[in-house]
């Protein structure tokens, strides 16, 4: 059995890291205290971490250990109290353009059509160029034939295909993706995967992917950084060496899943 299909390929950002290309992200000694009302909670320690150039880097780990922390941090919507982040070798002050954000499923406006929605973040561009822009990013995701419907006449997974358009159709850099997959049904999910996959292949931008779930991790990602609880740091990365579109059956397959879920500190044999 497979995972959605998708066109097969290697890995090419592993073999870009092995060549010594800087890295897109540079995450190093971060960690974030939050200030509450009575006292103070440690949600980040001791953070490192590269991601490069187009690779695809799933956040694992369970609820509260600081994942949409380090997404929100790496994004510029929230400052770490040390260590540095920079992108492209600049540190990053705030959030920037060529940085987007999917979330679970806030992301669309209720008021707005599809096709406005997908829109929204190039106003101000030339009328026809975002005309063009819009109606790929609209066929991309499957939605040809829905841009004039509003979100309450959409499901659940063709909600997330606007969100996810609309993030790409800014071409940003990097992805951050705060389990956008999280409200969908297991059937949706798993479509939904093969066609980030596929638009990752196709545009080639890098990907943060906040998730808790050990599948979606194993078939969506380069590397898989395990997250342990509190103050959240990082377990282990576990890199997953396997082709596209992945065999969900094959013995490498079961090993890094078990190896997840090792480190979630879930007995648990496939
Ligand atoms: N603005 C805030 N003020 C105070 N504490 C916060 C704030 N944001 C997050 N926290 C705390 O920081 C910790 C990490 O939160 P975070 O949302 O990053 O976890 P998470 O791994 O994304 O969890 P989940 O899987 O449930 O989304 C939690 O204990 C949370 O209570
Ligand atoms: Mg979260």
């Amino acid at each position: 059995m497979t995972a959605p299909a998708t066109p097969s390929i290697a890995t090419p950002t592993q073999d870009r890291a092995r060549a010594g290309a800087p890295a897109k992200i540079v995450v190093r000694g971060v960690s974030k205290v939050f200030q509450r009302k009575m006292d103070e909670l440690e949600a980040l320690a001791g953070i490192d971490l590269d991601v490069q150039a187009g690779e695809f880097v799933c956040l694992l780990g369970p609820s509260g250990c600081g994942k949409s922390t380090l997404l929100n941090i790496v994004g510029g919507f929230e400052n770490q109290t040390q260590g540095i982040v920079h992108v492209d070798g600049e540190p990053v002050t705030g959030p920037d353009p060529r940085r987007v954000f999917v979330f679970q499923e806030y992301g669309i406006f209720p008021w707005a059509s599809v096709w406005d929605n997908i829109a929204l973040g190039l106003r101000g561009r030339p009328k026809d160029e975002v005309a063009r822009i819009t109606q790929h990013y609209l066929e991309l995701v499957g939605l040809k034939g829905f841009e004039k419907s509003f979100p309450e006449e959409l499901s659940g997974g063709m909600r997330q295909r606007v969100a996810v358009a609309r993030a790409l159709a800014v071409s940003p850099d990097i992805v951050l993706m705060d389990e956008p997959l999280g409200a969908l049904d297991s059937l949706t999910r798993l479509q939904m995967r093969g066609e980030i996959l596929r638009l990752w292949q196709r545009e080639k931008m890098t990907i943060l992917f906040v998730t808790h779930d050990v599948d979606e991790s194993v078939q969506l990602a380069d590397r898989v950084v395990v997250m342990s609880p509190r103050p959240g740091r990082i377990a282990e990365i576990v890199p997953v060496n396997l082709p596209h579109p992945r065999d969900i059956g094959s013995p490498e397959y079961g090993r890094i899943k078990n190896r997840l879920y090792e480190l979630l500190g879930v007995s648990h044999a496939i």
